[in-house]
């Protein structure tokens, strides 16, 4: 059973602001796409197509060195980077991850539990936090109008995990929205599986998994690599 992996890492990290993509960025001396591709290959993934920023697709393959990934162009956002790497995969492909390039500390613990999790059978598949915060729905004007019951929430991560037909379905379907001018049913893999009807599961998810989104996150994951931690 081949075990795929996509990794959208086509975006412009605007709010790192490196002036760089935000898949070259580096911690502890490696791309955030390398460490990604690593530990989706320490976690049990057989294959690995990697979605580049347009342009930038030879930078990306210099980053993944040795690594045996596919690299693929992206588009203009995730869902679409998604969908261009879901035709470079091999056809006997049964189940996919999908993990964003950013999420590059991920333990390869969460990603074997997502492997497992499809493989036991369930269509979809995410890893989920606790939200540690408490939560307010406001206005327009910032004013608080709600304190929203934080029990039944989850903040998700990934990789998330699909059988192989689910997420090509899924997309299919986010293409044909698109193509008709509708709004996209979610910007992730599991809500466009949800708009199909899809149920998804969750399983634990790791702080580590955070996704580096700004130059604190960039440190952080900078500081948790020197101190061993990840
Ligand atoms: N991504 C992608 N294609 C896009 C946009 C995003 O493959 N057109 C990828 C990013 O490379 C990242 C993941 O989706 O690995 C999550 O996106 P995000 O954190 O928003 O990254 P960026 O879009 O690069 O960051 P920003 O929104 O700050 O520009
Ligand atoms: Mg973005």
């Amino acid at each position: 059973m081949t075990v795929a992996a996509i990794v959208p890492a086509a975006g412009r990290g605007e709010r790192l602001g490196l002036g760089r993509p935000k898949a070259l960025a580096v911690v502890g001396g490696l791309t955030l796409v390398a460490r990604a591709v690593d530990g989706l290959v320490a976690g049990g993934v057989d294959v690995v197509v990697v979605a580049a920023p347009p342009g930038d697709e030879d930078a990306v393959r210099s980053a993944l060195g040795h690594r045996c990934a596919t690299v693929v162009t992206g588009a203009d956002d995730r869902v679409g980077s998604v969908d261009a790497a879901l035709a470079a995969l091999p056809a006997d492909t049964e189940v996919v991850l999908v993990h964003d390039a950013a999420r590059c500390l991920c333990p390869p613990d969460v990603v074997r539990a997502v492997v497992d999790a499809v493989r036991a059978g369930h269509a979809a598949v995410v890893p989920a936090m606790a939200v540690a915060d408490t939560l307010k729905r406001t206005g327009p004007a910032g004013e608080v109008t709600a304190t929203v019951d934080r029990s039944g929430l989850a903040a998700v991560q990934t990789p998330q995990g699909f059988a192989a037909t689910t997420l090509r379905a899924a997309h299919d379907r986010a293409r044909a929205r698109r193509e008709a001018g509708e709004p996209p049913a979610a910007t992730d893999d599991a809500g466009l599986a949800e708009d199909l009807g899809v149920s998804v599961v969750t399983v634990p998810g790791d702080p580590r998994a955070f996704k580096v989104t700004t130059p604190l996150d960039l440190a952080m994951a900078e500081a948790l690599v020197v101190a061993g931690s990840a």
